[in-house]
């Protein structure tokens, strides 16, 4: 197997870290311990609810963070100690897109100007002149040359996105890791830069790291997905395997709460003939436990078994292509395993 482009190994944040060596302060770890790879060309989602540590994930991807426990390798090589020269490169190789464009430009500046910054920024000199680059940059986001001389105001909130997608090709990057890159905007518009991120990686043969709350748009874009809870990496599976045969009763839930999307096995694990619910032995679950088993129907389902308060489930491959974290995910439903149609990476 080739090597991947990206490995996350362990990796965890804590924000607060410092302040927690103080008795009496604690910090909170918002990655804890998630592994992942991204292979040249793959795009790979992260989803989970708010709060889960997927903005942070990506952003210790982009080395806009620095883990605190764990490493970040690119083609093999740990980017945790890249300094001056080689720390350039490296954002050369990884950009991050966020949400929110309104803000993500100086308003007194042109587009001209905004583009030329990471060339500046990188002393690097624009191919074939400055403005034949720019120009080409725009049109490759499906904007027109002409409007550089135009300020960020004077764009639509599509349209600012797609100025945000053109300063992060500027400077040919293999990775992008896109934080709700479509969320701040209009349903209609959604669907345009999605296709324009579509079309880029098809064109340019980019890895990206998608991070998305909308699951419609998860299928749309990417291979694999995988699925953070409460900090953790609770699943991760190719795209059709997770929507039409999601395992950890968390990614059922995900699945479940978006009509029409999932497959056979997406619904909740019913509750219904479970025993009555029994107050829990160690109470919610610790550090030690599974995060999810205070309100998981299949712990409830399985006679709450102390295990999921007691012992953190490690991500274990099954079968179908799947990877889970739960101790028993799988085991209440001993249906053979559908055939995996992945999508060829393009
Ligand atoms: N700078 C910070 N200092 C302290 N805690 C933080 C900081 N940034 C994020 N957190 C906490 O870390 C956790 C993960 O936050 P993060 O922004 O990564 O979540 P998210 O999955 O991106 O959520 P959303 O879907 O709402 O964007 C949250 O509990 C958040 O409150
Ligand atoms: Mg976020």
């Amino acid at each position: 197997m080739t090597e991947p482009l990206l490995s996350i190994d362990r990796v965890s944040h804590e924000f607060g870290a410092r302040r927690a060596l103080l008795p009496g302060r604690r910090g909170h770890l918002a990655v804890d311990d998630v592994s992942l790879t991204i292979g040249a060309g793959e795009s790979l989602a992260l989803v989970g609810e708010s709060g889960s540590g997927k903005t942070t994930l990506g952003r210790v991807v982009a080395k806009l963070l620095t883990p605190t426990g764990g490493t970040v390798q690119v083609d093999g090589r740990d980017v945790g100690g890249l300094r001056g020269r080689e720390l350039l490169a490296y954002r050369r190789t990884v950009q991050m897109i966020f949400q929110n464009t309104q803000h993500a430009f100086n308003p007194r500046r042109k587009i001209r100007d905004i583009l030329a910054d990471p060339y500046e920024i990188h002393r690097l000199p624009a191919p074939d002149g400055r403005d034949a680059a720019l120009g080409e940059l725009m049109e490759r986001v499906g904007l027109r040359a002409s409007m550089l001389d135009r300020y960020p105001h004077q764009f639509s909130g599509g349209q600012r996105q797609r100025i945000g997608v053109a300063r992060a090709l500027s400077l040919g990057p293999r990775l992008i890791v896109a934080d709700e890159p479509v969320s701040a905007l209009d349903v209609s518009v959604q669907a345009q830069v999605l296709n324009l991120f579509s079309r880029l990686r098809r064109e340019l043969g980019l890895s990206l790291l998608f991070i998305s709350h909308d699951l419609r748009a998860v299928y749309f874009l990417c291979e694999r997905i995988a699925v953070l809870y409460q900090g953790r990496l609770v699943e991760v599976a190719p795209r059709e395997r997770l929507l039409e045969h999601p395992l950890h009763p968390y990614s059922r839930r995900l699945i479940a709460a978006v009509p029409g999307l999932g497959g056979r096995d997406s619904a909740e694990v019913s509750t219904a003939d479970a025993p009555a619910a029994a107050p829990a032995a160690g109470g919610p679950a610790t550090a030690a436990g599974c995060h999810y088993a205070a309100t998981c129907p299949l712990h409830v389902q399985l006679g709450r078994p102390d295990r999921c308060l007691t012992e953190r489930p490690a991500l274990r491959a099954t079968a179908g292509g799947s990877a889970v974290a739960c101790h028993f995910a799988g085991d209440e439903s001993p249906a053979p395993v559908p055939s995996v149609v992945t999508e060829e990476v393009r």
